[in-house]
């Protein structure tokens, strides 16, 4: 981070079934301090679909964003008066929700006579382990969530270079899936986790996606269908438990060995410096996931990080770190900043390749 005055920032994020808010501070020095994040969840309101509904959650967000921005404030013990900016996702997400948060933005921006960052909600991802420790640029960041995965390589505030990313489903959108499958309930990520607590990985044999194979994107959609099929047939508990470890394995597997791949690339264009792997996303919170790239990470020598496990599904605090680091460089928005249901961070390697961005939810990456 440049180093500049002391900056309070409100942040605000909305772009999937969390409503959040919080206000962040940095000493211009690089140091950050999370003052209040509130994050209320509309996950009770979904989970009789299994699954988010957009038109749910944008109403939702709009019942609720006021209270928790008067929450967040009223935690940190500040009043609009004392922000410094004011920092909204404006994508890529779920259009009506990420609409609600950016005009609750724009609305306290105008008021109150500060700036407004439209922040990418993937560089909020990006940034999120630097609100539990300093950790400088560059590294190479694996962004794996419900709708994202991929591997970047993060040399600045908005410099990134993707290195790899799914063909088909994101990891959190099969940990999702599988789980239903299993009769879990949405989301299905740490409930699955939980069910292979103390189970036998090796007992089901489940296809190796794209292992051998040169690059670093990843696939999953052929590990759903298989593990979907097994769970129809299982009789006891034992199988079902047996069943998830075998899963939460073979995703961990394929997330640390595509990741070794982008480490040897990523040491080789820094000429050996700057070796930091970075985790974040919802499917961060994993312990498997954690250990496998743990290990990886050194085994090549790289020092290894993942956000405070609060901080790695979705929440505010990033949004408004992401929005101070801008506001650091003086990057502000316009008023007139538009909300994007479809924002790649890397844009040039998402126009150059088109390819990565088939399916529902991969497009979003
Ligand atoms: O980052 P996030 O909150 O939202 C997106 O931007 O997508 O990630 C949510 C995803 C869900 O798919 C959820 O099942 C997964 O993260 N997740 C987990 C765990 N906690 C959350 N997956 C595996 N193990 C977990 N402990
Ligand atoms: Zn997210």
């Amino acid at each position: 981070m440049a180093r500049q005055h002391r900056l309070t920032v409100l942040g605000i994020e909305t772009s999937c079934d969390e409503t959040a808010a919080a206000v962040v501070r940095g000493d211009g020095e690089g140091a950050v301090q999370v003052l209040s994040s509130v994050v209320a969840s509309q996950i009770e309101a979904h989970r009789p679909y299994g699954g988010v509904v957009p038109e749910i959650a944008a109403r939702a967000h709009v019942e609720l964003i006021d209270g928790v921005i008067a929450r967040a404030l009223a935690e940190a013990a500040l009043s609009l008066r004392e922000i410094d900016g004011v920092a909204a996702t404006a994508g890529p997400g779920l259009i009506g929700g990420v609409m609600v948060g950016l005009s609750a933005a724009k609305a306290i921006a105008l008021a109150r006579g500060v700036p407004l960052v439209a922040v990418n909600h993937l560089e909020g991802h990006a940034v999120s382990a630097r609100l539990g420790e300093p950790l400088p640029y560059p590294f190479l960041l694996l962004l794996v969530s419900g709708g994202h995965c991929q591997l970047l390589a993060v040399r600045g505030v908005g410099a990134c270079e993707r290195l790899g990313s799914t063909i088909d489903d994101a990891a959190g959108e099969a940990f999702d899936k599988i789980a239903a499958a299993l009769g879990l309930p949405y989301p299905g990520g740490p409930a699955l986790e939980a069910l292979a607590q103390g189970g036998d990985p090796s007992r089901f044999a489940l296809p190796r996606a794209l292992l051998g194979r040169e690059g670093c994107d990843f696939s999953f959609s052929g590990l759903k269908t298989a593990a979907a099929r097994l769970a129809a047939g299982l009789a006891s508990e034992a199988e079902r438990r047996d069943l998830a470890a075998a899963v939460q394995a073979a995703i961990a597997r394929q997330l640390a060995a595509q990741t070794a791949k982008a480490m040897r690339l990523y040491a080789q264009a820094q000429g050996g410096s700057g070796l930091r792997l970075v985790v974040a996303g919802g499917v961060a919170a994993n312990g498997a996931v954690r250990a496998a790239l743990r290990a990886e990470a050194e085994a090549q020598g790289f020092s290894f990080h993942a956000p405070p496990l609060r901080y790695c599904t979705d929440n505010a605090a990033m949004i408004a770190l992401a929005g101070l680091e801008r506001l650091a460089l003086g990057l502000a928005s316009g008023l007139d900043a538009p909300a994007r249901p479809r924002w790649p961070l890397d844009e040039a390697a998402a126009r150059r390749d088109p390819i990565h961005v088939p399916g529902r939810k991969g497009a979003k990456a």
